[in-house]
C-alpha cells in the first residue's frame, strides 16, 4: 500500500539512495533538507530541522501542488524517517554536533507524535558502540555487537545518538507510537566498493567500523521494512550487511585482530561483527549487495 512518508536529510549520502528505494516501492515522499534532492518525483521542502517550529509546520503540509486538488487540506502522514544530522565529528564544533543532533531528533519525534503520526524511524549509528570515534585504541567489550550491548561512546556525536535512542524510547512509552532506531553501519555507496581492497589489506584500519558496513541500497530495504512492520513499539536495530569485510572467517579473524575481546556466542562463518540477526529475524531483511559481488579481492 502506498504510504505518505516525510524523510529528513534525504539529500545526503544515505538519503539519496534510501529515498529512491522508497519511491520505487510505491511510496510518496516529501524530503526535508537544507539542500534539494535531485529526484523527479520528490519535492524538497527547505527546512532546518533543528528549529522545532519549522518541523511542526513541515510535517503538516502538502507534499506538492497536487495536494491542492483535493480541496481538503494536507493528507495525513503515515511515517517519518529522520536522517538529517551532523553526520560525524570534525564537521562542526563538538557542542554544536551534540546540540543540533539531539534537538533535531527531539523536534522531529515530538512533532510527529503530537501530530498523530504512528511510525517514526530515526538514524542512530554504529558509533554508539563506542569505538568509532574514541580517543586512542579502545576495545569493544564483546562480540558480536548486538542491540543489548552496553553502549558507551566518549565522543559528542556518538553520545548524541545514544540520547536520541533514549528520546525515541521516551516518546514511544508516552504515545504508544512505533519508534525504531537504526544503528547504521558505515554507509557504502555503489561507487565506493573500490575502497574494499584497501580495507581487506589493512585490517586495523577498519576496527573503528567493527569490520562491518551497510550498502546504501540495502539500507533502503531496511527502512522500507521498518515502514511496513507495525506494532513493535520502541526498537533498536543494527542496520548492517551480513558479512565481515575480510577474507578470513569471523571468529578466527577476531581472535587475530581483537584478541582481548570475548565472544558471547558462536560466530558462524563470515558473520559481520556488528550482528544483523535481529533485522533478518524480525523484519525479514535479505541483503542484496554483498560486497563480494563488487570486489575481486
Ligand atoms: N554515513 C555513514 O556512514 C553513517 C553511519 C551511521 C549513521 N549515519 C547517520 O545516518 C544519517 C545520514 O547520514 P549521511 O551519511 O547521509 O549524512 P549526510 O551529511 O550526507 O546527509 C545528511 C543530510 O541532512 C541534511 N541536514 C543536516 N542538517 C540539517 C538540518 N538542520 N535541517 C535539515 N537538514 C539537515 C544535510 O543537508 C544532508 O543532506 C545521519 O543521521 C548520520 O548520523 C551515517
Amino acid at each position: 500500500m502506498t504510504k505518505r512518508i516525510v524523510f529528513t536529510g534525504g539529500s545526503g549520502k544515505a538519503g539519496r539512495h534510501v529515498v529512491p528505494y522508497l519511491v520505487d516501492k510505491g511510496h510518496q515522499v516529501l524530503n526535508l533538507d537544507l539542500v534539494p534532492l535531485d529526484h523527479p518525483r520528490v519535492n524538497t521542502l527547505l527546512t532546518d530541522v533543528s528549529d522545532g517550529s519549522q518541523v511542526f509546520n513541515a510535517l503538516s503540509m502538502h507534499f506538492g501542488f497536487d495536494g491542492l486538488e483535493t480541496g481538503k487540506g494536507p493528507a495525513p502522514v503515515d511515517a517519518v524517517v529522520h536522517f538529517a544530522a551532523v553526520p560525524r565529528l570534525m564537521m562542526r564544533p563538538d557542542n554544536t554536533t551534540f546540540l543540533v543532533n539531539v534537538a533535531s531528533t527531539y523536534n522531529v519525534i515530538e512533532a510527529a507524535v503530537k501530530l498523530g503520526i504512528r511510525k517514526i524511524i530515526i538514524a542512530s549509528s554504529e558509533t554508539t558502540y563506542g569505538v568509532c570515534f574514541a580517543e586512542g585504541d579502545k576495545d569493544f567489550h564483546q562480540f558480536p555487537l548486538e542491540e543489548d550491548y552496553d553502549i558507551d561512546p566518549m565522543d559528542s556525536y556518538g553520545l548524541s545518538k545514544v540520547v536520541n535512542e533514549k528520546t525515541a524510547r521516551a516518546f514511544a512509552m508516552r504515545s504508544g507510537a512505533d519508534i525504531y532506531a537504526l544503528r547504521i553501519g558505515n554507509v557504502i555507496e555503489p561507487h565506493e566498493y573500490d575502497r574494499f581492497p584497501a580495507f581487506i589489506a589493512d585490517p586495523p584500519s577498519r576496527k573503528r567500523n567493527a569490520w562491518s558496513y551497510i550498502d546504501a541500497r540495502d539500507l533502503g530495504q531496511i527502512v522500507h521494512l521498518c515502514v511496513e512492520k507495525d506494532g513493535l513499539g520502541h526498537q533498536v536495530f543494527n542496520a548492517v550487511n551480513d558479512t565481515i569485510t575480510a577474507n578470513e572467517p569471523t571468529a578466527e579473524f577476531l581472535k587475530r585482530w581483537a584478541p582481548g575481546t570475548p565472544h558471547t556466542r558462536t560466530i558462524e562463518g563470515f558473520e559481520a561483527p556488528i550482528s544483523n540477526r535481529k533485522i533478518r529475524e524480525v523484519l525479514g531483511f535479505r541483503e542484496e549487495h554483498d560486497w563480494r559481488k563488487y570486489v575481486s579481492a
